[in-house]
């Protein structure tokens, strides 16, 4: 799961696609009828859940944790050797089922921010800043003068710009502008103060843009930009010192997309878990757990016949932005996301300190609905937990992981969660055990998510939990409600809430 906020005063994850690949396969219709799988028994909900062991679910873990261990990085970030093999285990374990699956690799390049850092001094004092995403490296020392109104527009930079660092408040249009036009009025670099309170941090937006070159450009908060504009329009010169060091590289990447050849392809349950971890650690649970989860579904799965197609996506990028879910979203055609029935999301399903969380498809828990579907979709998963004697609670659609793409695209969408960073508050160690007051997942995004920090209980449960939703809906949709094909009731019920959310939603902010 991605971190939830640009990071101040430190590194920034992040980046979006810029560089488009063209596709080289159709996720078309395939066998409507049902193909190779005519002659297997229809899935069923008990034996595809007893199909899920803990042995293989640890065994396939062990898998990724030796990947990742066989580099020296330790790791499995996109673009790396972890991550390539990853992928290819993934493809190898698909086309070992006999032909049930038809697998596709998804190749994508982004211009990725790999590192940045940054040192800012004002007046002499040392002083809080958040990156901008995509800046490139400078270090710049020279006085500040202040942009007028929002700096949006080339008049609103001062002749005595050049050579000076630009002080410009946050609003109206893309950091990205603003820096661009601060490099064409001849800034050597810029300070974006905040326009709400505290401290700023977001994206310039992939380069190039049209109105220029980027300068080295850091966020400021509200507060030090005020107590900034106020001395230096009495005159008072302050002299600032920028020193931003950044990589940014363009990096290739593959999702894997593997989709049953049985059942019908227009009514298509697709389900998906990310390949990719941060560079701290193996990923085991963050999202080892869902990979080796969704994997092991579809190896069982190819047991049985299906009356509706599945599709198991297998993110790449997800840690950079959602890249991988994003990327194949965005490419498909209308026809072709009409035919995707639902989206199943599965990030961090084992963590230590669980819970069994659902995502709100309802909005009861946290006023943002999913698309028509999602609610019945939440019910589901409820139902199982319930079935199974086991509390259940909710988590947000809080645009940090995988389904966002799915969401925005009117795509009905759930799935489970057993929790990544947050504190387990008393109640919920009441409803599920554990230890109030530690985090639900104490190794997120540590070298300590491993193998031996996985909670084995919660891994199985929330597989089969995985099982029993592929046998209900590759049985029938007959629960759900007509598939909405308005794409955009649905992006502005999801556009308020990012706005509303500004920085806690999954990707950074670029205004
Ligand atoms: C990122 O940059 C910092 C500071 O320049 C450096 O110490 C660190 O090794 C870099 N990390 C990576 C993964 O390149
Ligand atoms: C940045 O530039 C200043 C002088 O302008 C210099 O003193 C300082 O050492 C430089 N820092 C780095 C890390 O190069
Ligand atoms: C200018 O403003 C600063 C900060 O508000 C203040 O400390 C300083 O005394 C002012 N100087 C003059 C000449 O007004
Ligand atoms: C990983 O695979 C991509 C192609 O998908 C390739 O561009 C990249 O160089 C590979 N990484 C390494 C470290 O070999
Ligand atoms: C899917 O295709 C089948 C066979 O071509 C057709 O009978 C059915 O109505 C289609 N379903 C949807 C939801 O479009
Ligand atoms: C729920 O969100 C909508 C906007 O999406 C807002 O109008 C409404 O007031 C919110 N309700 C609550 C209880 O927060
Ligand atoms: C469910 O939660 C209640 C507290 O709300 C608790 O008493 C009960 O033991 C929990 N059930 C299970 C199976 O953990
Ligand atoms: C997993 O959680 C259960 C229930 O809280 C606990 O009994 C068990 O010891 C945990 N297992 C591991 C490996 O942490």
């Amino acid at each position: 799961m991605k971190t939830s906020i640009a990071i101040l005063g430190a590194v920034a994850a992040a980046a979006s696609a810029s560089v488009i690949v063209p596709r080289q396969h159709g996720y078309g219709y395939g066998n409507p009828h049902g193909g190779s799988c005519s002659h297997k028994p229809l899935v069923d909900s008990k034996k595809l859940q007893d199909s899920i062991k803990e042995k293989a679910l640890l065994k396939g873990s062990q898998t990724l944790q030796d990947i990742a261990y066989s580099y020296p990085e330790r790791n499995r970030v996109m673009g790396s050797n972890g991550h390539n093999d990853t992928v290819k285990f993934l493809v190898k374990e698909l086309e070992a089922l006999g032909g049930y699956y038809t697998v596709e690799k998804q190749k994508f390049t982004n211009l990725i921010q790999t590192n940045g850092t940054a040192t800012l001094t004002i007046g002499g004092a040392e002083t809080e800043w958040g990156m901008m995403e995509y800046s490139p490296s400078g270090n710049v020392t020279s006085s500040l003068v202040v942009v007028n109104n929002l700096g949006c527009s080339p008049s609103d930079y001062p002749a005595a710009l050049p050579g000076k660092i630009a002080l410009i408040s946050r609003g109206s249009c893309e950091f990205g502008l603003k820096s661009a036009l601060a490099g064409a009025a001849g800034a050597v670099g810029a300070l974006i103060y905040n326009n709400i309170p505290g401290g700023l941090a977001g994206t310039l937006g992939t380069p190039p843009r049209p109105e220029g070159d980027y300068i080295p450009t850091l966020g400021i908060s509200q507060e030090k930009g005020r107590e900034l504009v106020a001395t230096l329009g009495n005159g008072t010169t302050v002299t600032a010192s920028l020193n931003v060091r950044t990589v940014i590289e363009l990096q290739t990447t593959e999702n894997v997309i593997a989709t049953s050849n049985c059942g019908a392809h227009n009514t298509t349950l697709m389900l998906g878990a990310h390949t990719d971890s941060v560079a701290a650690g193996p990923g085991i649970n963050d999202d080892g757990s869902g990979t080796i989860g969704i994997l092991e579904v579809a190896k069982q799965l190819a047991k049985y016949k299906a009356n509706n197609a599945v599709r198991f996506g297998f993110w790449s990028g997800e840690e950079s932005g959602l890249l991988g879910s994003t990327y194949y979203v965005e490419h498909l055609s209308a026809a072709e996301r009409g035919n995707i029935r639902a989206y199943l999301n599965f990030d961090m399903i084992a963590s230590p300190n669980y819970v069994h969380a659902i995502y709100d498809g309802d909005g009861s828990a946290f006023n943002l609905t999913g698309p028509a579907g999602s609610a019945e979709i939440e019910k589901f998963f409820q139902d199982f937990f319930t079935s199974h004697g086991q509390n259940f609670t909710a988590t947000e659609f809080d645009g940090r992981s995988d389904y966002l793409g799915f969401i925005d695209a009117g795509i009905p969408a759930g799935g489970t969660f057993t929790g990544a960073e947050k504190l387990k508050t008393t109640e919920e160690a009441e409803m599920f055990g554990g230890h109030a007051n530690v985090a639900l997942d104490a190794n997120y995004h540590s070298a300590g998510d491993t193998v031996d920090n996985l909670n084995a209980t919660a891994f199985v449960l929330h597989t089969k939990a995985i099982a029993a939703a592929v046998a209900e809906y590759a049985t029938s949709f007959a629960s759900l409600p007509p598939r909405s094909v308005e794409r955009r009731s649905v992006a502005a019920t999801v556009g308020i809430s990012r706005h509303r959310r500004g920085g806690r939603w999954g990707r950074p902010l670029r205004q």
